[in-house]
């Protein structure tokens, strides 16, 4: 795992942006994996910055988003679908018709979760996926004791993630109780996974995922298997690192 602290907490969005760029520009139509939350939202605006400046384009790419909450209408204005909608397929310039959400839904929504994941292998796996972490060390909603192998299913929210997650909502009761989320064994299949962390918030979660033991008790902890994960964080979230000095890039100049 390559772990990343810039010098400028900005340079978290816009490390991560080269990355996903780089991507889009070697193959247009690229799959892209894609979280909501903060965490990603610098990113999005940044790419959206470098498609209105002809700097790239997402029109032929494709879009799988990791997840959705179950119980709230796709207007629902914090469904992961509307979200979804107004911050990236708007703003990228991506073809509604080539993003897929999570359908929350469903009347049969573990039929639901197995044709998403039927979905993502027909359109050649995940080129890149964009991941945020929880506090409690979640990525996607997988929640602590998620299976590594885990495939897209139904899952409860942790009372931490509802609570933290209430920012959106009027109040921690109106937070869905439970999500249809890509699993750790899918999320573990996409080629690339960069995942971006700000504020001390995230610090104790980040350097347990990185430092390990890998556990499902960490989901994040997963990334330790991946062949090709970056994670970037800024200095606040990667204080609680015990080796840092060593194993850390402190980058002040794009990632490979
Ligand atoms: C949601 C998702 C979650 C968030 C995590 C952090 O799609 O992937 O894992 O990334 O809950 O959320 P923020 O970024 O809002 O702190």
């Amino acid at each position: 795992m390559e772990v990343v602290i810039p010098k400028n907490p900005a340079d978290v969005g816009r490390l991560a942006t080269d990355k996903v760029a780089s991507v889009v520009r070697a193959r247009p139509k690229a799959v892209i994996g894609l979280a909501t939350g903060s965490s990603p939202a610098f990113i999005y605006a940044e790419l959206a910055r470098r498609v209105r400046d002809g700097e790239i384009s997402f029109a032929e790419a494709s879009g799988f988003a990791l997840d959705e909450y179950v119980g709230i209408p796709f207007e629902h204005p914090q469904s992961y679908a509307s979200v979804i909608s107004r911050e990236v397929v708007e703003p990228l310039g991506f073809e509604p018709a080539r993003i897929w959400i999570p359908d929350g839904r469903a009347d049969d929504i573990d039929k639901a979760a197995t044709e998403y994941d039927e979905g993502i292998a027909a359109a050649g796996g995940i080129d890149v996926q964009i991941l945020g972490i929880g506090a409690n060390g979640h990525i996607g909603f997988n929640e602590s004791t998620s299976s590594f192998s885990s495939r897209t299913r139904v899952n409860t929210l942790a009372p931490r993630t509802r609570e933290d997650n209430a920012r959106f909502f009027v109040d921690t009761s109106q937070v869905p109780i439970h999500c249809i989320v890509q699993g750790l064994g899918t999320i573990l299949e996409a080629r690339q996974l960069v995942l971006v962390a700000q504020g001390s918030a995230k610090a104790e979660a980040i350097a347990r995922a990185v430092e390990g033991p890998v556990s499902s008790m960490v989901p994040a902890s997963a990334l330790q298997l991946h062949p090709h994960a970056i994670v970037i964080v800024d200095e606040a979230a990667g204080s609680q690192f015990l080796l840092a000095d060593y194993c850390c890039t402190f980058a002040n100049k794009p990632v490979r």
